[in-house]
């Protein structure tokens, strides 16, 4: 009898799954560099994401295999790849959320400054085609420099009239995921149970983690603290030296990738309570743009929120960034005037 129950149990839970999952808004996300590093296997997880009915895979070559595997999956979207510039507005047109991780990777010894004048190009025209095709949508702009490509975004969208501010998020998720993971390591608590807020930019010194407001709590030194904050501000770089020219962070970053546009998902789709670190426009500091939690809603950012009580290491690490933080900011409103 139990065993009858619990199949009983189990059918009536998978009907209700699939009615919930039917009653969903539909919702179309387009991934932009869909073919790379990063595209795949993010296009991948978007795949697996209920709340997605129509996935767009767009790149300049390749989306039509990465499409065509990734379309097999029996899941709730549709799959269509576009490839070249041609059918750019096609992968746009309609789209609720565009991630962005179009662009060129750094190689070991370079910044994610060194990206800017190849990826501040193709971040501009992309925006331009957004601008275009799907005013509406939520960007995630993943490609870097991040400091400067969500100033570029922000002047294009401005210039063609439909900045939304609401609706521009640079992801600054993987910060927050490697400032857990490192955490969890160190303090010993379940990685699963653990949250640190990750604010300021995404490079080196501008990535800020709050390790004092870290939970659960533990009574680690301002050695570990030291070399936590550390570890997270040169995530990427471990990742890039480890992979030796073969690029940096794609899998972790498709994972943390994911996560933000789910977390948008679920925003638009009134779901309440949804807070993620993002780097977007900001009143918290002086600075025009600044990571921060945000709680994402309808209209994508519902509100800004503030940096909370700042320990002195924290307080002295956000007064050290501003200066990089605020030229790249600069750097990024330059090119889209000037070019
Ligand atoms: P990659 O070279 O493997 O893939 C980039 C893809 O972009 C390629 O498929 C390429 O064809 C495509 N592309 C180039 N120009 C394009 C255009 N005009 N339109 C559409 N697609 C275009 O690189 P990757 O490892 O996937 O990294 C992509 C970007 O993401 C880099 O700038 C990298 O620095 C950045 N990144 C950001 C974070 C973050 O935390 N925000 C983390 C990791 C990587
Ligand atoms: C990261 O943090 O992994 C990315 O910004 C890629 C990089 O260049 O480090």
């Amino acid at each position: 009898r139990s065993l009858r129950s619990a199949v009983a149990r189990g059918s009536s839970h998978l009907a209700r799954r699939g009615y919930a999952s039917d009653a969903v808004p539909e919702r179309k996300v387009a991934v932009l560099g869909a073919a790379g590093g990063i595209g795949q296997p993010l296009s991948l997880l978007m795949k697996l994401n209920p709340l997605v009915t129509s996935l767009s895979l767009y790149d300049i070559a390749g989306t039509p295999g990465v499409a065509a595997d990734v379309s097999h999956i029996n899941t709730r979207s549709e799959v269509v790849g576009y490839q070249g510039e041609e059918e750019l507005g096609k992968a746009l047109e309609g789209s609720d959320v565009v991630i962005i991780p179009a662009g060129v990777p750094r190689k070991p010894g370079m910044t994610r400054d060194d990206l800017f004048n190849i990826n501040a190009g193709i971040v501009k025209s992309l925006c331009t085609a957004i601008a275009k095709y799907c005013p509406n949508a939520l960007v995630n702009m993943i490609s870097n420099p991040v400091n400067s490509t969500v100033p570029i975004a922000a002047e294009v969208f401005k210039k063609a009239g439909t900045y939304n501010e609401k609706k521009l998020f640079g992801v600054t998720t993987l910060d927050v995921v490697r400032a857990k993971t490192f955490y969890a390591g160190k303090a010993k608590v379940p990685v699963a149970e653990v949250n640190v807020p990750v604010v300021g930019g995404h490079a080196g010194i501008t990535i800020l983690p709050l390790f004092s407001q870290a939970t659960p709590k533990a009574n680690l030194g301002d050695d570990d603290i030291k070399a936590l904050t550390k570890r997270t501000q040169d995530g990427g770089t471990e990742v890039v030296e480890a992979k030796a020219g073969k690029g940096s962070a794609t899998l972790s970053m498709a994972y943390a990738g994911a996560l933000f546009a789910d977390a948008c998902l679920k925003g638009l789709n009134g779901v309440p309570d949804v807070v993620e670190c993002s780097f977007v426009q900001s009143n918290v500091t002086e600075l025009p743009f600044f990571a921060s939690k945000v709680r994402l809603g309808k209209n994508g950012v519902e509100e800004v929120l503030g940096l909370g009580p700042l320990s002195d290491y924290e307080n002295q690490g956000l007064e050290s960034l501003k200066p990089e933080l605020k030229s790249s900011i600069e750097k990024g409103i330059n090119f889209a005037n000037k070019s």
